[in-house]
């Protein structure tokens, strides 16, 4: 790994920029057969960047395992874990990250990410992409609703996507608006298998499982009911209804002790399609075996508003 020369921390500086254990890899910094260009994004597990590609200049994303609570940066690039207890759970997550990397390579889907390689350096693992241009529906949904169209367009594509993945044996388990691009032109893809499982082979429960309140079902939260299709369907459901609301839903938990989410078919009655809104509000049915129980049986209650 090469530092660029403007931010080098050497002792030669006249004023080196104090070093900080939490800095993203400076613009200009070379690893492998990528320069980094700027960094895009911090997660709870890593950090996204743009890169260049040496060879041909094309633009890469770069996501490197980097999991803040249980490591830093070294001043040499290096993410160590911060103590040696905090050893094991950095050496799991790796492990995760791996299986992330593994999820997505097999994947030729056009509403899901490509995956241009994988490396492992600075003691950690990093993973290249596809850049996509566009911009989260984290951030679309705070500017403003998204409109029928788009919703549907989402909705439509998100269900393709889910199939392809339940298909494989996969559960997603982390769908939310920060995890879908929406291109120029609306086309959206999902971003991010940092929480992928196999399906059915291990019947997980919600061991060791990552959640996001307002967009995980309660199965994730208890060790009671076992995830599925309907658990990615769930949180599909909740990302639209936080895409046309402009705000997450209640936390799956809190709606247990008492919900206070009212159907979106009451809400937004004359808004949106009446089957897009039949469709939110049966897929967040807060008990599994209420919700459909496949991607196909969604879909096929929004085909005929597409
Ligand atoms: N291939 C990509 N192209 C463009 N931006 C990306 C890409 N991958 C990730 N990002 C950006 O980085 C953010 C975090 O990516 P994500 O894969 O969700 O990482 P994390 O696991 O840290 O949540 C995304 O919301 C998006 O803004
Ligand atoms: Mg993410």
């Amino acid at each position: 790994m090469k530092r660029p020369l403007s931010h080098a921390r050497s002792t030669e500086s006249v004023n080196p920029a104090p070093f900080d254990p939490k800095q993203p890899l400076l613009p200009g910094t070379i690893i492998d057969r990528y320069q980094i260009e700027r960094h895009l994004a911090n997660g709870g597990f890593s950090s996204v960047y743009l890169a260049r590609r040496l060879s041909d200049n094309r633009q890469v994303a770069i996501k490197e395992y980097w999991p803040q609570r249980f490591a830093r940066r070294t001043i040499n690039d290096e993410i160590e874990p911060i103590s040696p207890e905090s050893r094991w759970s950095f050496v799991h997550g790796k492990r995760l990250f791996l299986e992330e990397t593994k999820a997505l390579i097999t994947f030729k889907h056009p509403n899901i990410v490509s995956i241009l390689g994988f490396f492992q350096e600075n003691s950690t693992a990093y993973l290249v992409m596809k850049y996509e241009y566009g911009k989260s529906l984290s951030t679309c949904l705070k500017e403003r609703p998204l409109s029928d169209y788009l919703a549907l367009s989402v909705f439509a594509c998100m269900l393709k996507c889910l199939r392809a993945i339940h298909k494989r044996g996969l559960l997603h388990l982390d769908i939310k608006p920060g995890n879908i691009l929406l291109r120029p032109g609306g086309n959206p893809i999902l971003l991010d298998f940092g929480a992928v499982r196999s399906y059915p082979k291990h019947n997980r429960r919600a061991t060791a499982i990552i959640r996001t309140p307002g967009y995980s079902p309660i199965e994730q939260y208890s060790r009671k009911n076992k995830l599925g299709p309907w658990t990615d369907l769930y949180a599909l459901g909740a990302t639209l209804r936080a895409c046309i609301e402009g705000s997450k839903p209640q936390p799956a938990p809190d709606r247990f002790k008492e919900d206070k989410l009212q159907p979106a078919v009451e809400v937004f009655k004359g808004q949106y399609p009446l089957l897009m809104l039949e469709a939110i509000d049966h897929a967040m049915q807060i008990r599994p075996s209420a919700r459909p129980q496949s991607a196909s049986e969604l879909y096929r209650k929004i085909r005929p508003c597409l």
